[in-house]
């Protein structure tokens, strides 16, 4: 080890967390930052060599561009060429929180972000750690979530560790995600409000605010944008089979096999308590939302033949449970729209 650096590893050690993800930041790494909805994988957005680092890092086409994560609106307005009135009521209602909105971009932000794009995707997320840590940076950060591409999301520091923990320095520890999926990502064409990705805000709440949205599909030839990158392909999967139905039906399709259960409100009988994970015993949705992911990985490393899981109900953050069940099912043959 070298002097300088035998320096630096003595200054970190003394440092708070929220320092230590400053300085780091600011020197050019790229760390594992806590938000409410998943961890990210964070880097400077106007350095290309950490940019660079958490494509590799991820495992990520470039292809598939970052969603930038600022403090406030008014840093988001100092990116984009202009701010769609219909994305201010959106981001004055559910800033700061789970909500990305995409944007025509200004020259502030690099094409390598957008990957070519000219729309940047903005949010500002809520959790207060990575709120206090972005408004003690001059730059803001570029975060996927902190997975190997199309593997399920981190929604704690032991996710992002066994996943990623050899190739990052440094994961700034935020506790359990609250809202447990990705953002949800909302654009605009014309007067027309368009769900990119279902997400940790229902469509019936943005619609509370804007009125009725559409939801974004390939088919519809009208769209002047192409699709959200990533977000039609297989996506989110364990690395054990997962098939998701009704559990009844599953239980006897695979009585020979292994099997971790995944369950809404109940446990099914017949399968040892070690192998299940019950998401919300009260039966609220939020709640299923916020341990999916964590469900989800604890039943992957439990080395079984097969995991199931049922669909839930079909609103609210149901509908973004299901969305991302049926794409991490890797059983089941499916036709991208
Ligand atoms: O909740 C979240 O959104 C988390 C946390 C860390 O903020 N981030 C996240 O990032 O889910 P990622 O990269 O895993 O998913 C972002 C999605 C990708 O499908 C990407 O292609 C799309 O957003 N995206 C990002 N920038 C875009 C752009 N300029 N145009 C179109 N799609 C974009
Ligand atoms: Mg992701």
């Amino acid at each position: 080890m070298t002097i300088k650096s035998k320096l630096e590893k003595e200054q970190l050690t003394s440092m708070s967390n929220l320092a230590k993800a400053s300085y780091l930041l600011r020197s050019g790494s790229v760390i594992a930052i806590p938000t409410e909805t998943v961890y990210g994988l964070a880097g400077n957005i106007y350095n290309p060599d950490s940019i660079k680092q958490i494509y590799k890092i991820k495992q990520r086409p470039y292809t598939s561009p970052l969603i930038v994560h600022t403090c406030s609106l008014s840093r988001a307005e100092e990116l984009v060429a202009e701010f769609h009135p219909l994305a201010r009521v959106l981001a004055q209602r559910f800033w700061p929180g789970p909500l990305t909105l995409l944007l025509e971009k200004n020259n502030k932000v690099p094409d390598y972000i957008t990957s070519g794009h000219s729309r940047v995707a903005v949010r500002v997320p809520s959790h207060p750690m990575t709120l206090e840590l972005l408004r003690s940076l001059p730059f803001p950060l570029a975060a996927p979530s902190a997975n190997p591409f199309g593997y399920i999301s981190p929604t704690t520091k032991e996710h992002v560790r066994k996943q990623l923990g050899s190739k990052i320095r440094f994961i700034l520890d935020g506790g359990s995600t609250h809202c447990g999926l990705e953002s949800t990502i909302v654009g605009f064409e014309g007067e027309r409000v368009i769900i990119y990705r279902l997400g940790g805000i229902a469509q019936e709440t943005l619609e509370e605010v804007v009125g009725e949205i559409d939801r974004y599909v390939k088919a519809d030839v009208q769209h002047k944008y192409p699709p959200v990158p990533g977000a039609t392909s297989r996506h989110y999967s364990p690395n054990t089979q997962l098939e998701v139905g009704n559990l009844d039906t599953l239980l006897k399709k695979y009585s020979k096999r292994s099997l971790g259960v995944l369950a809404y409100k109940t446990p099914v009988e017949g399968i040892t308590k070690k192998y299940q994970v019950v998401v919300s015993r009260k039966g609220c949705l939020k709640e299923a939302a916020k341990n999916l992911f964590s469900a989800l990985h604890y039943l992957d490393q439990l080395e079984v033949d097969q995991i199931i899981a049922p669909y839930f109900p079909n609103y609210g953050l149901g509908i973004t449970i299901n969305e991302r069940l049926s794409r991490a099912d890797n059983v089941t043959k499916r036709i991208d729209l």
